[in-house]
């Protein structure tokens, strides 16, 4: 099985997980985008969704799915039922990294609306610690080098981001060469930089699934 199989897999098995009738978080990536193709039997029969950038919004609007604000969501429900997303990386506590494709931000606001978060996976994200992806860090931008070098005081090694501005309007800074072993911590020593819109750790909202991908089939973790 190709891992392009393998991602539609998880992406199709994440429909167990949508509740009819309510609104839905989506995420941003290939793994989503199959995800969002999936969706589309459900359209009438979910309330609507919820985007986690400009890129879902589209591709959502393309299949005649409803898309809401998310504060318009928050107004008539009390939290979205669950968010589909895929990740760069998850490690065994279900704590991700994501980023990759610059979303980081708006992904975790939605997820963190949510009440459940399933991530969809192909086993090539697996790993023991995260920081084998390079970190992505959203920051304004006249916070770049401030955050670079806390970045480097970390022992990881901060890149710009080259002629990549984020849908909110900042910079992404990758950060390569981490060994992320307390992932809770990192996430939130970097959410205490001034600067830093947003961070790629997702341990706060970490996975509760994790579908992966297999060549012999998907794989539940919860
Ligand atoms: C987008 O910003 C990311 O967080 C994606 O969720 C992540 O990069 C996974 O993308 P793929 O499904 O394309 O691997």
């Amino acid at each position: 099985m190709t891992q392009d199989e393998m991602k539609r897999k998880v992406a199709e098995a994440a429909l167990e997980y949508v509740v009819d009738g309510t609104i839905v978080g989506v995420g941003t990536g290939s793994t989503a985008n199959m995800f969002i193709d999936a969706l589309a039997s459900k359209k009438g029969v979910i309330k609507g969704t919820v985007a986690s950038s400009e890129a879902t919004a589209k591709r959502l609007a393309g299949h005649g799915i409803p898309v809401l604000d998310l504060n318009d969501a928050l107004t008539q429900v009390a939290s979205l039922s669950v968010y589909v997303d895929g990740a760069d990386e998850f490690d065994g506590g279900k704590n991700l990294t994501k980023g990759g494709g610059g979303a980081l931000t708006r992904e975790k606001i939605v997820a963190a609306a949510s009440d459940k978060f399933i991530c969809i996976v192909d086993e090539t994200k697996r790993v023991k610690h995260l920081g084998a992806f390079p970190l992505p860090i959203e920051v304004i931008p006249m916070a770049r080098e401030l955050v670079a070098g806390v970045a480097r005081k970390l022992g990881g090694n901060p890149v710009l981001r080259e002629g990549f501005i984020t849908d909110n309007g900042n910079l992404i800074i990758d950060v390569h060469g981490l060994v992320v072993t307390d992932a809770r911590a990192l996430e939130d020593e970097l959410n205490s930089v001034p600067g830093v819109v947003c961070n790629g750790v997702f341990s706060h909202q970490g996975a509760d699934v994790v579908l992966m991908g297999t060549p012999g089939g998907v794989e539940t973790i919860v």
